[in-house]
């Protein structure tokens, strides 16, 4: 299907060349030019991961929509989920203009071969968790997210754009619930100091594993789709973080988190990573589940795809049909008539 852009169609390298001076200069990438066959693989794997995060990351809060403490934190809760769903269509369809068609990727995803964040396989057992995962995790997608604003791919960096703007709507939300419920009785306290204290870490892991663990890294910042370290990224999040806590009153679960004037950073503590692997495998408090509902979901949307994959049939039998009245009496001849 993209046989125009493999290396083959390169023979004298002006692809390659054009290719680089739009990286060098900061230009975008756009679907139509020829890219080197690791970077489109790349990026049909980081944005598909990220779609895919997206879809199953409505979840853990859905979970919460039918028992949302009042009607206005249903409402916002309900608009957060059809948001991240948003995100996910976007990012499947930059996905798209790479050449890899959506059916796979649904595919891919319900038979567990496809990835997406791990922190989506733990689970919400209480309301608090709704406060931690929009402060925490959408805190940390937005850390993440707005240099990806400006990644080397063209429809990549725009499908975040907007994705940014929803993302700072979903963190003040969950730092809301969690200021609600730290003003609030000794117990709604205890829940909200809880709930952080099991998503701190997880939020942190979501950057990605140390920059010396993780290879793929430099060459993603060479093409300019990532701007900085997973390190880096993690190192914003936490400066980021300590502020707000103190707002809030909530202690982040670190005991060697502190200030360092030399370095103008807070030091943190060692994550643990052997958790970090085993949920990434597969081996999370919720990834069967997770996994299984959409594959439930998906099965159960088969209707709606052949009620459209019927009326498109249908819109272009008739579209067949005008075309043989067109040749009986082309269009010019009647109106002149
Ligand atoms: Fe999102
Ligand atoms: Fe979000």
């Amino acid at each position: 299907m993209h046989a125009a852009h493999e290396l083959d169609d390169d023979p004298d390298g002006s692809g390659q060349r054009r290719f680089d001076e739009l990286i060098a200069t900061d230009s975008r990438i756009e679907p139509s030019d020829w890219m080197p066959a690791a970077y489109r693989k790349t990026l049909v794997r980081q944005i598909s991961q990220h779609a895919n995060s997206e879809i199953i990351g409505m979840q853990p809060e859905g979970n919460w929509i039918t028992r949302a403490p009042s009607l206005k934190r249903k409402a916002i809760l309900m608009a957060k989920v059809q948001d991240e769903a948003g995100h996910g269509l976007y990012l499947y369809s930059a996905a798209q203009t790479l050449g890899t068609d959506r059916d796979t990727m649904f595919e891919n995803l319900i038979t567990g071969k496809a990835k997406y964040s791990s922190i989506f396989n733990y689970t919400t057992p209480t309301w608090a968790d709704m406060g931690s995962i929009g402060w925490l995790v959408d805190g940390a997608a937005i850390c993440n997210q707005v240099p990806l604003c400006r990644a080397s791919y063209g429809p990549y960096g725009r499908a975040m754009v907007r994705i940014c703007k929803e993302e700072s709507f979903h963190q003040r939300q969950g730092f809301e619930i969690l200021l609600e419920l730290m003003r609030g009785t000794p117990a709604q306290q205890q829940m909200a100091q809880e709930s952080v204290n099991r998503w701190y870490a997880p939020a942190l892991m979501m950057f990605g594993p140390p920059d010396a663990d993780s290879p793929n890294s430099q060459q993603s910042m060479a093409w300019k789709i990532k701007r900085f370290s997973n390190d880096e990224l993690r190192q914003r999040f936490v400066d980021m973080l300590v502020p707000q806590a103190e707002i809030l009153g909530v202690t982040l679960p670190d005991p060697d988190l502190k200030w360092n004037e030399e370095r103008g950073h807070y030091d943190f503590g060692e994550l643990d990573w052997a958790e970090f692997t085993e949920v990434l495998a597969g081996r999370g408090p919720a990834n069967a589940i997770r996994v299984s509902r959409r594959r439930t979901a998906h099965e159960n949307g088969e209707w709606v795809r052949a009620a459209a994959r019927a009326y498109a049939d249908k819109q272009s039998a008739d579209g067949q049909s005008a075309d043989r009245q067109t040749n009986q009496a082309p269009a010019h001849e009647w109106m002149a008539s």
